[in-house]
């Protein structure tokens, strides 16, 4: 629920997901977490005093949020056994079809929406994609990490992946940010529930089991991506958003400029 500018996570997350044409949504939360779904539900008593008050711009930003009738559900992990174990208990909503997972505390900047820029990938080789971006060596054991095979244009074939490598032991600096198109066949594979870095149930050992099964590509996006996880990326995120909106960039950019000159 942490806004960037004025909005939640949650909510860019649901955004780019809706642009990417997805109709379906779950969310993965745990105990006392239930501010999430709220927020996507209709906040009677308040539309009521906005209107009463005529506040039009608040309500219609408010309609924009508002979901179809039973497109979001949420689903419990009730202990943090990692991001591998979290999907797989989405496994009842995920059913049989090829599925996206974006992890909200990654947010993307970008002309296409990152989503959609990996749902066009999927259509094209019909396989797994995962968003990846080139990190500095010295951050690598905070992703999963590619071992790479031949690229084309913005695709690049995965042919081995690593949960949060040391330094040493990484096959290159590509690494997954959050952002998959996955096919179902990874949650078999999760359901073994198999314990890996930081004795977690990690999805990139999973994805890791379905290379040669099907195609699996890594897509260098186009865009920029903020970790809003990291103090100082969420700041950053704050700043480059800001930026953007019409309503608020000039000032920004006002006291950016007063900040570095003192
Ligand atoms: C998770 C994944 C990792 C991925 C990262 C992207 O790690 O396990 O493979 O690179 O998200 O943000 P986490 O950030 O949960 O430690």
């Amino acid at each position: 629920m942490l806004p960037v500018v004025d909005k939640p996570l949650i909510q860019y997350a649901i955004d780019e997901a809706r642009a990417a044409g997805i109709e379906q949504f779950c969310m993965v939360t745990g105990r006392g977490k239930t501010a999430l779904i709220d927020h996507f539900d209709i906040a009677f008593e308040l539309e009521a005093t906005l209107a009463e008050r005529g506040k039009q711009d608040a309500l219609d930003m408010l309609h924009e949020e508002v979901m179809e009738p039973g497109s979001i559900v949420t689903v419990r992990q009730q202990v943090p056994l990692g991001l591998g174990h979290a999907i797989w208990c989405a496994r009842a909503f995920i059913g049989d079809d090829p599925f996206a997972i974006l992890l909200p505390d990654d947010l993307v900047l970008s002309q296409t929406p990152c989503l959609g820029q990996l749902a066009d990938a999927y259509r094209a080789t019909g396989g797994n994609v995962v968003a990846v971006e080139e990190v500095p060596m010295e951050q690598v054991h905070r992703y999963g990490v590619l071992k790479t095979g031949a690229t084309e244009r913005n695709l690049v074939e995965v042919k081995g992946l690593v949960e949060k490598p040391k330094r040493e032991e990484a096959p290159s600096n590509l690494s997954i940010i959050g952002r998959y198109v996955l096919l179902p066949e990874v949650i078999g594979h999760l359901a073994r529930m198999e314990r890996g870095a930081g004795n977690e149930v990690q999805l990139t050992d999973a994805m890791a089991k379905m290379i040669g099964a099907a195609p699996f590509h890594g897509l260098k996006f186009e865009g920029r991506r903020f970790d809003c996880g990291d103090k100082a990326g969420y700041l950053e995120a704050q700043i480059a958003f800001g930026l953007v909106r019409p309503d608020l960039g000039p000032s920004i950019r006002h006291f950016l400029k007063a900040y570095s000159d003192a």
